[in-house]
């Protein structure tokens, strides 16, 4: 898979993509993570991306020319199956898309600021509006990084244990069930007796029941979204 991310701030960004996880999965060649910086498409002298709204609303609007440009450049390289714009006005994003979006090659990440962008850009080249949540962030930058996360760590090979990327919470529309390690007593808190009994259906069947209370009590919303 390749990332490319367009951005106003490319080292807030690339800090996180230099840790853990993330980074394994780029050195094992897994991912390719690429960022450009818009002020490098800028049509003006002083790097600006940005303009007025027409209309006279309150802030700005990032520009149509520069980021046309830098979808355009990158195109011209290369296909690209999504052209993804982070948006607080997006479809909220889940984990049935980021299971969506570990299946695709090239995708473009487009960190919106301001008031948002010229509306032409996203009609003739977004193929996605993605929010993180109902909430208004400074830059896309971050809700970038967290669908990246999410995404990444989906491919085959970068997270060691396949079952446990299987057995996240939501994967299965529950959430999951409680964990635990040893030592099986600490402060007379005992680990539950099933989880030791070394009786596998037994405990299958504890840690269903254990999801599905906990995403009852929870998240009720998801049981109603699948019939559970
Ligand atoms: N940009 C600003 N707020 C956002 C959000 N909630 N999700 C995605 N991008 C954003």
């Amino acid at each position: 898979m390749r990332i490319d991310i367009l951005t106003l701030f490319p080292q807030m960004m690339s800090m996180f993509f230099e840790e853990s996880i993330i980074m394994r999965a780029q050195k094992k060649g897994l991912v390719e993570v690429h960022f450009h910086n818009l002020h490098d498409y800028s049509l003006t002298r002083y790097g600006s991306v940005d303009d007025y709204p027409y209309g006279g609303n309150a802030g700005m609007v990032m520009a149509v020319e520069p980021l046309a440009n830098c979808i355009e450049a990158l195109q011209n390289e290369r296909s690209y199956d999504e052209v993804i714009y982070t948006a607080p006005d997006g479809n909220l994003f889940s984990q049935g898309m980021a299971n969506e979006l570990s299946m695709k090659g090239n995708m473009i990440i487009l960190c919106g600021h301001y008031k948002g962008i010229d509306e032409r850009i996203r009609e003739h080249f977004i193929t996605r509006e993605i929010s993180i949540g109902d909430y208004v962030l400074t830059g896309g930058e971050l809700a970038a990084a967290v669908m990246c996360d999410a995404v990444i760590r989906l491919i085959p090979g970068v997270i060691g244990d396949e079952q446990s990327a299987l057995s996240d919470s939501f994967q299965d529309g529950l959430l999951a069930p409680p964990e635990y390690t040893r030592p099986a007593e600490f402060r007379g808190w005992r680990v539950p007796d099933v989880l030791l009994s070394g009786n596998h259906a037994k405990i299958e069947q504890w840690r269903y029941e254990q999801a599905l209370e906990r995403t009852r009590l929870r998240r009720p919303d998801l049981l109603d979204n699948n019939g559970q």
